[in-house]
């Protein structure tokens, strides 16, 4: 897999919390590989410029074998350059009393700036995961603002809602995580999201059964499970007042690392991409997390899956919240 240059990862955000478990992750060898080094780029605001150099010296006192290089900045010039990878996890939070407008304004300014800056400075191939809230919306600007990249190159994060979905399923059943598979999360990274379990497989007791078979609950199933996933984010808020962090870092290495080195046979994962319109009648020209397979660093919508009138009404639902928020996203970015 080594090619002869070590990956440039920018992560933005660098001083807050999710880069704080994430840069760990990254810098020990979780997404890019056990024996690649990494080049790490950070980028956050002036004001919080000091936080970073202290997140640079931990870094530092890592010992890392595979951590080549480390730049912390303020500046889109430095922060953009050459990259292999870009992890934009910096946004504008919700303040109290801000109107979700003014919100969503700031943070189409924001991803307007970051996408200009890949356009210029990056790496055509660069793979791009947006992860700062309206996620879904943020990636979708930040594609739309650097035209020569593309789209399918650009990706929100919708994975730690998956781990969420495939987590709840396996604790029902007594088993680990990692023997349930193919849940799938459709739409905006919102309580409005759809996590199916349809086509999810659980292997208990040596065979694997079809997640309804095996949890015996269809009124769980199709009530409180999909609550659960849909209101995990909130929930965690209410009880850490912090929103979630270790969870989200880890969901960010599954995912990018998913990007770099592929899915296993026959698993999907879900993740927020480009639609063209082309498949489970989702409107095109919305970033809308699909059930998807990675193979040589191109993912593939897995298609044709049944789905059923429930399930369609869910996927229409989120699909009409990202449509809305998208046209006046859009309708920000000439001024
Ligand atoms: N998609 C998901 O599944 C998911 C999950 C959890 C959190 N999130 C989102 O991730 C984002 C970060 O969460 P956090 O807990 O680390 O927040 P945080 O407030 O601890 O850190 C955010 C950092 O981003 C920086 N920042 C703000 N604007 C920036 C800009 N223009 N350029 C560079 N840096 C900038 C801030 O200064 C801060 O250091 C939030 O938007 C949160 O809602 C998404
Ligand atoms: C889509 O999800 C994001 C992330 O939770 C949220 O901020 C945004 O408000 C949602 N969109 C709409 C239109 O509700
Ligand atoms: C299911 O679990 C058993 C062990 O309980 C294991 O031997 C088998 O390989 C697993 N099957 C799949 C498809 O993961
Ligand atoms: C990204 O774009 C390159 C072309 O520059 C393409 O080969 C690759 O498949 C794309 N990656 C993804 C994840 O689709």
């Amino acid at each position: 897999m080594w090619t002869g240059i070590d990956p440039t990862v920018l992560v933005t955000g660098a001083a807050g919390q999710i880069a704080y478990s994430l840069l760990f992750s990254i810098a020990k060898g979780d997404v890019f590989g056990k024996d690649q080094p990494v080049v790490l780029l950070l980028l956050d605001i002036t004001p919080m410029l000091p936080v970073l150099d202290g997140v640079v010296m931990e870094l530092q006192d890592c010992a890392l074998p595979l951590l080549r290089d480390i730049v912390p900045t303020d500046k889109e010039d430095v922060a953009f350059r050459d990259l292999d990878a870009a992890i934009l996890v910096g946004s504008m939070p919700r303040r109290e009393g801000m109107e979700r407008k003014d919100l969503l304004k700031a943070n189409v300014a924001i991803f307007k700036s970051q996408g200009a800056a890949l356009e210029k400075f990056a790496k055509k191939t660069v793979k791009v995961l947006v992860v700062g809230n309206p996620a879904n919306t943020n990636c979708l600007i930040a594609a739309k603002s650097a035209p020569s990249i593309p789209k399918e190159n650009f990706s929100c994060l919708t994975r730690l809602d998956h781990n969420r979905a495939r987590s709840q399923v396996a604790m029902r059943c007594g088993v680990p995580a990692t023997q349930v598979r193919n849940v799938i999360i459709w739409g905006n990274h919102s309580s409005t999201q759809y996590p199916d379990v349809h086509h999810c497989l659980v292997n208990m007791s040596g065979s694997e059964l079809a997640c309804f078979e095996a949890v015996k609950d269809d009124a769980w199933l199709k009530g409180d499970f999909i609550a659960t996933v849909q209101q995990r984010g909130a929930a965690v808020i209410k009880a850490r007042k912090l929103s979630s962090a270790m969870s989200a870092a880890k969901a960010i290495c599954d995912h990018m690392k998913d990007i770099w080195s592929g899915t296993p046979e026959g698993e999907f994962i879900s993740m927020g991409i480009y639609s063209s319109g082309n498949s489970y009648g989702v409107p095109e020209d919305l970033i809308y997390s699909f059930p998807v397979q990675i193979k040589d660093k191109t993912w593939k919508i897995v298609d044709g899956l049944a789905v059923n009138d429930f399930s369609r009404s869910k996927m229409e639902a989120t699909a009409a919240e990202l449509m809305e928020e998208r046209d006046t996203a859009v309708s920000f970015l000439g001024v």
